[in-house]
């Protein structure tokens, strides 16, 4: 029989949905610009079996892949599995074969070394093609029309590192895509990889370096000349892995480190530059940008883990206020004999899942979204919640002024991370829109709503119904028709 677990990750909002669809031209409340003309694309994790080991993390769900495509004022969907070779895998035996998140120690013996990436972090497009990707495999390839999966991608042979970071970022004037990994070598090692492919699809150079310790290596950031990489004391051991422990577990007592990669081909381990920092907390990175020898990186950053699922090392109690992040900017000046990193706060808002304008990417930039827990605003969802910290409300920044805004999305309800759009391809930084998943957690259903970028305080242009209810997803991106047209058309 199935029957997936009666726990808080499988039940209410949370109940698995399944589900692949096709609906043309969603109802729409309010006006969609008629301009749009391309596709948000956005990946929820999704278990497709309940899962072997009993109960389980978000993080460890299948791959769900939904697109919105907007043209002429109107907007289609589509929503398909990523089918990993994990997914196809456990398909074919119609049950979980794959048991812990990054825990190989728990799998059925018949699937021992296969590839168990989920392909459930981000959908991300470049020279034509869909990635999905989740950091401890390689990138799943797409068909960005139809959603169709080709399989994974070694970049003919090219890519000699195991993995491939969920957070690529493409670099506007030369149009490569720049991403790492982590865990290159296999799972728990230090082994770090960069990579840089052309828009053909070509991957460029790879460099390799270690790490000071086994760390959750998330995003990164580049700027014009560097990709910069936040260490924080996310780790893991074979011992946890064996005592089939969250795989990874915060330890306090270890410093966080900022490395400084030169993006060039010839770079080697001792070119790299790493300066010391107290330990913390640093997910996702907002943007970053060098002028010259100096070195500007903006990311939220919590003083303590801001993880409860991946709990302290030495199990003390996970602590909302101290896990909570804020928008702060890292600073380095590598034509100094400097040890550590500067650290100021940029924004009081607590806040997460930071976007800006891709067109900026690596350059000195001026707005910034973000994801905000608001614990001044009322919280009433039945049944409770973890104490109002609840992801309520859109935030946004302007560096250049300080100016804030934001905007409550209810008292019932929570947001996924927003997602820029340009106007045009020319127009001016943060001329555009931003769209957005909102959670409607006491109806169980979801919208998508779409505002003006700068004036996101006066609420949204078009409320998007979207008729089935998506889960909680991670990340997101705009694809301008034009990068998905080569496709369209084959
Ligand atoms: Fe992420």
């Amino acid at each position: 029989m199935t029957h997936f677990p009666e726990v808080p990750a499988f039940t209410g909002f949370n109940k698995p949905s399944r589900v692949e669809a096709d609906v043309q031209d969603l109802d729409v409340q309010g006006v969609i610009p008629p301009e749009l003309d391309g596709t948000f694309y956005r990946v929820q994790p999704e278990h497709q079996f309940p899962p072997k080991l009993g109960n389980d993390i978000a993080f460890n769900g299948d791959g769900m892949i939904s697109m919105f495509r907007f043209k002429h004022g109107k907007v289609d969907y589509r929503q398909r599995w990523a089918k990993t070779d994990k997914w196809k895998l456990e398909n074919a035996a119609g049950r979980a074969l794959f048991g812990a998140y990054r825990n190989p120690l728990t799998d059925d013996e018949e699937v021992k070394g296969k590839i168990r990436g989920t392909a459930n972090t981000n959908a991300y497009i470049h020279g034509g093609r869909l990635y999905a990707l989740k950091e401890d495999s390689p990138a799943l390839v797409m068909d960005p029309n139809s959603l169709e999966t080709f399989g994974y991608t070694d970049f003919d042979g090219k890519m000699t590192g195991e993995t491939f970071s969920a957070h690529p970022k493409t670099d506007p004037v030369t149009g490569n895509m720049c991403s790492f990994g982590y865990a290159s070598k296999g799972v728990l090692t230090t082994d770090m990889t960069y990579y840089e492919v052309s828009p053909e699809g070509e991957l460029l150079f790879e460099i390799w370096w270690q790490n000071p310790y086994y760390a959750m290596m998330h995003d990164f950031a580049i700027t014009q000349d560097y990709a910069l990489f936040p260490v924080m004391p996310m780790t893991s051991s074979w011992e946890r892995l064996e005592a089939v422990k969250p795989h990874f577990g915060f330890d306090t007592s270890m410093p966080s480190y900022l490395a400084v990669v030169p993006r060039k081909p010839v770079t080697t381990a001792a070119d790299i530059r790493w300066f010391k920092g107290p330990s913390c907390f640093a997910g996702h990175v907002m943007n970053a940008w060098n002028e010259g020898t100096k070195i500007t990186l903006d990311l939220p950053v919590a003083s303590n883990n801001m993880m409860p699922f991946f709990p302290d090392i030495n199990d003390a109690p996970f602590d909302p206020v101290t896990g909570s992040t804020y928008l702060s900017r890292w600073t380095v000046d590598l034509s100094q004999n400097e040890e550590e990193y500067r650290s100021e706060r940029l924004s009081n808002m607590i806040g997460e899942f930071p976007k800006y304008d891709d067109r900026v990417t690596g350059k000195k930039y001026r707005y910034g979204w973000l994801v905000v827990i608001d614990p001044s605003q009322p919280v009433e969802i039945k049944g409770g919640s973890a104490g109002g910290w609840v992801m309520n409300t859109l935030g946004f920044v302007d560096l250049e002024t300080g100016a804030e805004q934001k905007y409550w999305v209810g008292p019932v309800s929570s947001i996924q991370e927003p997602c820029f759009i340009p106007r045009s391809p020319d127009a001016a930084e943060g001329d555009g829109w931003i769209v957005m998943v909102v959670n409607r957690l006491e109806e169980r259903g979801s919208e998508l709503l779409l505002f003006d970028a700068l004036e996101i305080a006066k609420g949204p242009i078009a409320t998007i119904s979207i008729p089935v209810r998506l889960r909680f997803g991670l990340h997101g991106n705009w694809a301008d028709a034009a990068a998905t047209q080569s496709l369209e058309a084959a």
